[in-house]
C-alpha cells in the first residue's frame, strides 16, 4: 500500500470509543469522537454487541481503504459487523450493489450507470424544479407555519425517485413508512418485516411491468424489459436493486434537505452570502455534504490482512468509516468545523469513495441545489418555528437528519 499523508502515527486511544454515538448538535460529529479528531488515521471502536472493530478517521487512509478490494461489503458474511441490533435481522438478505463485491458488483453497477450520469441528472432538472415549485406552492397556500420534513424535504426526493424508477407516487405513504422502519425500526423483527414488505411490493410491480407488452420509461421498466427478459438479471436481483434504489433514493436526500435547511438557518451570515450570490449554490451544496456527513458509518470487513498506517488490519476484522470525522480531518481541511463555501470541499467522502461511491450523487446534487435554492429564494423570511435546541434529530445509528423541522416565514 502507498504511503499515506494523514498519519500522525498509528495512534489509537487507550480505550476504544463506542460506535456509533448520537450527535450532540445535528450537524457536528458526536462530541464522543473528539479524542479521534487529531488527524489520526484509525482507532479501535466497540460496537453495541461488545465487538471491537477498526474505526477509520483519517482522510487519506479512508480513501485508500475504501478503494481497497481486500475490504468486503458482503453483508451475508458471518464476520460482517453490524452497527446496531436491527441490522442483524437482514444479514441473510441479498443487498444489490451496496452489499456486493467485485466482479459481481461491477456487473450490476454497469447496468445502472446510464440511468445516473451527470447528463441524465441535468435532463431531470426541469422535472425536479416543477416538483419543488408545486410543493412550495402548496406549502405557501397552507402556511405559515409548516413542518418542513413532511411538507417538503421528504416529498421532493420521493416524487423524483418515483418518476425516475417508474414507481407510482400514490403508494408513497406505504414505501416511505417501510423505508423508515427498515432504516430505524425499533427491533430487528421490524427491519426484517419492512424489508419483506418492500420486496413484496416491488416484486408485484416488477411482475406487472414484465407483463406489459412495451416498457414504460422508468429505470425499473428498463431493467425488466432489458435485463430480466434476457436473463442478465434474475427476478430476485431486480427486486433487490429496486429496493435499494427506492430507499437510498429518497431517505438520504430528504435528510440532506432538512438538515441542510436547519444548518443554513443556524449560519445566517453564510445564508446571506448564498442569497446574495446564487452562483455559490453548487459549492454550498458540496460544503454542506462535507459538513453534515449524513451517512456517518460506512461498513466493511477485511477479507485478508491489510497493512495500513503502521497497523495491520487482520482478515475477518470489521472496519467502520466515520465520514463526519474523516470529512473534518485537519490535514485536509483548514478550520474544518467552519461552514465555508469557498474552500475546495469536493474530495469529501460524504458520498463514499471507490467502487461503491454513491450511484445517485449527480441526482442528489441536482435535487439539493434546486430544493435549497428555491426554498430560500421563495421564502426570504424562512426561520425556525421552535427553539433550535428543542428540534429533534435522528439517533447516531442511522442516516443523520431532522426528525421534524417546524418552520415559519
Ligand atoms: C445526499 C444524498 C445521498 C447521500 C449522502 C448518499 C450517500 C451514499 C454513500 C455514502 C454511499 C456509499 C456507501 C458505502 O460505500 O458503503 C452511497 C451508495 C449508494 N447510493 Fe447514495 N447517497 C445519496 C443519494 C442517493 C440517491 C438520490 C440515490 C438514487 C438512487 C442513491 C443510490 C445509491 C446506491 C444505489 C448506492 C450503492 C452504490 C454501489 O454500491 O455501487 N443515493 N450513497
Amino acid at each position: 500500500m502507498t504511503e499515506l499523508t494523514d498519519i500522525t502515527g498509528p495512534a489509537t486511544p487507550a480505550d476504544p470509543v463506542a460506535f456509533p454515538q448520537d450527535r450532540t448538535c445535528p450537524y457536528h460529529p458526536p462530541t464522543g469522537y473528539d479524542p479521534l479528531r487529531d488527524g489520526r488515521a484509525l482507532s479501535r471502536a466497540t460496537l453495541y454487541d461488545g465487538r471491537e472493530v477498526w474505526l477509520v478517521t483519517g482522510h487519506a487512509t479512508a480513501r485508500a481503504l475504501l478503494a481497497d478490494p481486500r475490504l468486503s461489503s458482503d453483508r451475508r458474511r458471518p464476520d460482517f459487523p453490524m452497527p446496531s441490533p436491527r441490522f442483524a435481522g437482514v444479514r441473510d438478505r441479498r443487498v444489490s450493489l451496496l452489499g456486493v463485491d467485485d466482479p459481481e458488483h461491477q456487473r450490476q453497477r454497469r447496468m445502472m450507470i446510464p440511468s445516473f450520469t451527470v447528463k441524465r441528472a441535468t435532463g431531470l432538472r426541469p422535472t425536479i424544479q416543477r416538483t419543488v415549485d408545486g410543493l412550495l406552492d402548496r406549502m405557501t397556500e397552507q402556511g405559515p407555519p409548516a413542518e418542513l420534513v413532511s411538507a417538503f424535504a421528504l416529498p421532493v426526493p420521493s416524487m423524483v425517485i418515483c418518476g425516475l424508477l417508474g414507481v407510482p407516487y400514490a403508494d408513497h405513504e406505504f414505501f416511505e413508512g417501510q423505508s423508515r422502519r427498515l432504516l430505524r425500526g425499533p427491533t430487528a423483527a421490524d427491519t426484517q418485516d419492512a424489508r419483506r414488505r418492500l420486496e413484496e411490493y416491488l416484486g408485484a410491480l416488477v411482475d406487472e411491468k414484465a407483463q406489459q407488452p412495451a416498457p414504460g420509461d422508468g429505470v425499473l421498466d428498463d431493467l425488466v424489459h432489458g435485463q430480466l427478459r434476457t436473463g442478465a438479471l434474475s427476478r430476485a436481483e431486480v427486486v433487490s436493486m429496486a429496493v435499494i434504489l427506492l430507499v437510498a433514493g429518497h431517505e438520504t436526500t430528504a435528510n440532506m434537505i432538512s438538515l441542510g435547511t436547519y444548518t443554513l438557518l443556524q449560519h445566517p451570515e453564510r445564508l446571506a452570502e448564498l442569497r446574495a450570490d446564487p452562483a455559490l449554490l453548487p459549492a454550498a451544496v458540496e460544503e454542506l455534504m462535507r459538513m453534515l456527513s449524513i451517512a456517518d458509518g460506512l461498513v466493511r470487513v477485511a477479507r485478508e490482512d491489510i497493512e495500513v498506517a503502521g497497523t495491520t488490519i487482520r482478515a475477518g476484522e470489521g472496519v467502520f468509516f466515520s465520514t463526519s470525522v474523516i470529512n473534518r480531518d485537519p490535514s485536509q481541511y483548514a478550520d474544518p468545523d467552519a461552514l465555508d463555501f469557498h474552500r475546495p470541499s469536493r474530495h469529501h467522502v460524504a458520498f463514499g469513495f471507490g467502487i461503491h461511491q454513491c450511484l445517485g450523487q449527480n441526482l442528489a446534487r441536482a435535487e439539493l441545489e434546486i430544493a435549497l435554492g428555491s426554498l430560500f429564494a421563495r421564502l426570504p423570511g424562512l426561520r425556525l418555528a421552535a427553539p433550535a435546541e428543542e428540534i429533534p434529530f435522528k439517533p447516531g445509528d442511522t442516516i443523520q437528519g431532522m426528525l421534524e423541522l417546524p418552520v415559519t416565514w
